[in-house]
Formats: C-alpha cells, sequence, structure tokens
C-alpha cells in the first residue's frame, strides 16, 4: 500500500528508529539469529570471553553506525529507483544489530556507552553523502560495506576458537555486507579513490579501539 506520509510522520519514524538503535535490547530482528540452538560454544576462558565481548561490540557499534549512516542518506537522498532496496538493507542492519546484542547478553557484556557518539557522526556523514548527490551517497554505502567485511573477516581469526556462536552471526553478517555494498556498486554508486578509503579506514580505527574497551 502506498501512501504519503507527512513530515511530523517522518520524523516519528526516525525518532522511533534512533531509540530502537541505541536503545539496548530495542532492537527487533526479522531473521533469527544464525547462533541457533544447535550451535553449542566450545570451552572459553574468562579473558577468552572477555576478548569475544569486546569484538562483538565492535561489531555491534559498527551495525550502529550502518543504521545511521542509511538512516542520514535516506533523509536527504534521492534515491528514486532504489530506495526500497536501501530500506531492505537498512532492515538487514537491524537483523545484525539484533544479533550482536543478543550474543552480547550471552558473553554478560554490554553495548558500547560510545554508541550515541558514533550514530550523530555516521547520521551526519550519511546526510551529507545524500545530499551531495545519490552516486556519492551510494558510494559512501559501497565503501563503508566493504570495509564492515573487511572487519569481520579479521574478527572471524581473532575470536576465541571455542566462540562458535559469534562466529556464526558473523559469518552471516559478512555474506550480508558483501550483498549491500554489491547493491549500493549496481545502483550507481560511485568508487571511492584509495584516499578516501584510507581515511575512512582511519576512522575506524578509532572506533574500533575505543569500543572494544567501552
Ligand atoms: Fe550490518
Ligand atoms: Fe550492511
Amino acid at each position: 500500500m502506498n501512501r504519503n506520509y507527512s513530515p511530523a510522520d517522518n520524523l516519528v519514524h526516525q525518532f522511533d528508529t534512533v531509540l530502537r538503535t541505541l536503545i539496548p535490547h530495542a532492537a527487533h530482528a526479522s531473521r533469527p539469529s544464525p547462533a541457533t540452538a544447535e550451535i553449542q560454544d566450545g570451552d572459553m576462558s574468562t579473558e577468552e570471553r572477555r576478548h569475544a565481548a569486546g569484538l562483538m561490540r565492535v561489531n555491534h557499534t559498527g551495525e550502529v553506525c550502518a543504521q545511521a549512516l542509511y538512516q542520514g542518506q535516506g533523509c536527504t537522498a534521492k534515491l528514486p529507483e532504489v530506495r526500497s532496496q536501501m530500506e531492505h538493507s537498512a532492515q538487514e542492519e537491524i537483523d545484525h544489530l539484533a544479533w550482536c546484542d543478543e550474543r552480547l547478553q550471552e558473553l554478560d557484556s554490554h553495548p558500547s556507552v560510545l554508541n550515541p557518539l558514533f550514530y550523530a557522526a555516521s547520521f551526519g556523514l550519511g546526510a551529507v553523502a545524500g545530499a551531495i548527490g545519490d552516486r556519492i551517497s551510494l558510494g559512501f554505502v559501497a565503501a563503508t560495506e566493504e570495509q564492515v567485511g573487511k572487519h569481520l573477516e579479521e574478527h572471524l581469526v581473532k575470536l576465541p576458537a571455542g566462540d562458535h556462536r559469534s562466529r556464526a552471526v558473523l559469518r552471516q553478517m559478512a555474506i550480508d555486507e558483501a550483498h549491500h555494498a554489491q547493491l549500493a556498486l549496481e545502483a550507481g554508486g560511485a568508487r571511492f579513490p584509495a584516499p578516501v578509503k584510507f581515511g575512512m579506514s582511519l576512522m575506524s580505527k578509532v572506533m574500533t579501539k575505543s569500543v572494544y574497551r567501552i
């Protein structure tokens, strides 16, 4: 059903999404977590569980950023043909957010206290990119998704050997992120030059270093 939403409707919807993204356990996944009941963890020491929680906290914040990026883009970009595709990708980011949140709970840990900060920064970047133009905005999504994919590959190696449940979550996320990047490029996203990608990876280093701990 097509319906025209008023600016007030949109504002309420935006605010609802902000709260669902930032309040722990408020996000609802549309797909069940890949860490199904059959997947059991092997033995993990206290130190290994702490390390796994640090990595999953980084992944959770990455998903907060993804959510903010798609939302910021949605506010300013035109995206006439691909808006519903981008909204589908954003829905999958909510799944990722909820799965990482669940896994953090299983590891007796918590999302990062810095999430509101990273949400605001990513929303701003997404909105600016969207205002410049759809080619840049979609290129920014593609470059970000590629960056997240690299992180996920690294984390799959760094996770403790016994952490099968986090691994199941990250594997499905890596598949989804690669698909999101491909969709954004096929929709006409610009390929960003190496210096821009380098700047983005520096920023993500700041995020990973801080969020791993708090
Ligand atoms: Fe994601
Ligand atoms: Fe994604």
